[in-house]
């Protein structure tokens, strides 16, 4: 629940920048009035200087304004005030995104990218599924929701940072697990990976070789962060570097890219590595 005296807070940030952003407005346009009238008529260079002096500071504080807004929107993001009654499908998770200042922005994905991998999930009806990396609990909670309510479903994160309603709320096939990606061993052969944890190149790499032998063929295999396309450009370089070098891999099969999510399926045909079980 949001507390009054953050409401409080937020409106005042809000009532600021509004404020802040109505006055810098007024002053450009008053501003490109004044250099006009001044260049066109007085011809006074001393007092054109001036003017372009204060359009820095009046930019000075609309950039000091937006940094406040957007400072106030981390902290807040932990709040969650509107969960629906009935968590089944996509509609029900609009409450993950950035929507308004007291809740949202949970999740660390973009829209198309969680609504691409809700798809591949509940199209695919995988059995047994991991993520790698969960932070707050926006994946988590979104892949818990569009598995089929009988799948198992592992979450881990090196540290423990789960929002606590999304802990109370996610379903008992769904276990949230603190430790680190490369030592753990999945206690089902995998039908879907989310691979959103360490976003360098070696670490990537060690998940990626680390849990391919413990995928069944024909797995989901989901990096985020990994490419970028279109005007998409939150991508990491080291992911996206290292989901190119799997470009040549035969035993992979390149599905799609949403956002910077690269997707590829585990091909029948394992050239490079071998298949493990859980209890190898
Ligand atoms: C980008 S965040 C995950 C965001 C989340 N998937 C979402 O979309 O809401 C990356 C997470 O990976 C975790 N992480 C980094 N290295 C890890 C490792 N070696 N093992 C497990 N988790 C790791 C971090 O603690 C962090 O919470």
């Amino acid at each position: 629940m949001v507390a009054a005296a953050d409401l409080y807070y937020l409106n005042t940030i809000r009532g600021a920048h509004r404020i802040l952003g109505g006055i810098g407005h007024s002053a450009v346009y008053l501003y490109f009035i004044l250099k006009i009238v001044i260049e066109k008529i007085v011809k006074n260079r001393s007092a054109y200087r001036l003017f372009k002096k204060m359009a820095l500071v009046v930019h000075f504080f609309r950039g000091l304004a937006i940094l406040k807004e957007a400072g106030s929107l981390k902290p807040k993001s932990v709040f969650v005030s509107d969960l629906p009654q009935e968590l089944e499908n996509f509609e029900d998770l609009s409450w993950l995104f950035f929507n308004n200042f007291t809740n949202g922005g949970i999740i660390r994905m973009c829209f198309n990218e969680a609504a691409y991998a809700f798809k591949t999930v509940r199209k695919n009806q995988p059995r047994c599924l991991l993520e790698i990396g969960r932070y707050e609990g926006g994946s988590t909670m979104l892949i818990s929701v569009a598995k089929s309510k009988e799948a198992k479903f592992i979450s881990l994160d090196i540290e423990d940072r789960c929002n606590e309603t999304i802990k109370k709320t996610l379903d008992k096939n769904t276990s949230l697990i603190m430790g680190d990606s490369k030592k753990f061993i999945p206690p089902c052969k995998l039908d879907f990976i989310f691979i959103d944890g360490d976003h360098g190149f070696n670490g990537v790499k060690a998940d990626f070789e680390h849990y391919f032998p413990y995928l069944n063929n024909g797995a989901d295999i989901l990096f985020h962060d990994a490419v970028r396309s279109g005007k998409y450009i939150l991508n990491e370089p080291a992911v996206n570097y290292f989901v190119k070098t799997l470009e040549a891999n035969p035993s992979l099969k390149f599905i799609k890219d949403v956002g910077s999510i690269r997707h590829f399926k585990k091909n029948d045909d394992n050239k490079r590595f071998s298949s493990k079980n859980p209890s190898d």
